[in-house]
């Protein structure tokens, strides 16, 4: 499988996030196309992906009025139909319902999204290893 990851950080928890999916997916043989942020996409690598994975943090007052952020941004990424994709939300306290609603901002880019996860920013090696042991888990691999 070859896999773009389109990421939005603010204080990189998220990037960092990315690049570890990102290794632990080429330790299982896919091969990456590109690591970008969601406001400089290569549209390229995107292309060349039959899988895409967007990630991005957690915004809100904590309790109350979490929103994945940068979702304009996500909604204008190229269309994806025809890719699989799996997002993807870094938070620390409650991530309310993000992964939800930027799994639909994707699903809305034609994308054939599995789902997502929230990944707790303390967490991250042990939350990131299972995001991709669920992308393995559902992926569909196209018969060569
Ligand atoms: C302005 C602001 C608002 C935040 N709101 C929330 C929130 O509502 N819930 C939550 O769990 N984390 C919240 N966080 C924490 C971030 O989601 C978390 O630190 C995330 O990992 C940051 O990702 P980054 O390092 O890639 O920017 C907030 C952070 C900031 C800076």
């Amino acid at each position: 499988m070859k896999a773009a990851l389109l990421i939005e950080s603010l204080t990189g928890h998220t990037w960092k996030a990315g690049e570890r999916v990102a290794g632990l997916l080429q330790q299982e043989g896919w091969q990456i196309t590109g690591v970008n942020r969601v406001r400089q996409p290569d549209y390229a690598a995107v292309q060349a992906a039959d899988f895409v994975i967007v990630g991005t943090w957690v915004h809100g007052l904590f309790v109350v009025g979490q929103a994945p952020w940068g979702l304009g941004s996500i909604a204008h990424l190229p269309v994806m139909r025809g890719k699989q994709a799996a997002v993807f939300c870094t938070y620390a306290l409650n991530p309310g319902r993000s992964v939800d609603k930027l799994n639909d901002t994707v699903l809305r880019l034609g994308a054939d999204s599995l789902g997502g996860v929230a990944l707790h920013r303390a967490k991250l090696d042990a939350h990131c290893a299972e995001f991709v042991g669920r992308i393995l888990d559902h992926v569909v691999v196209p018969a060569a």
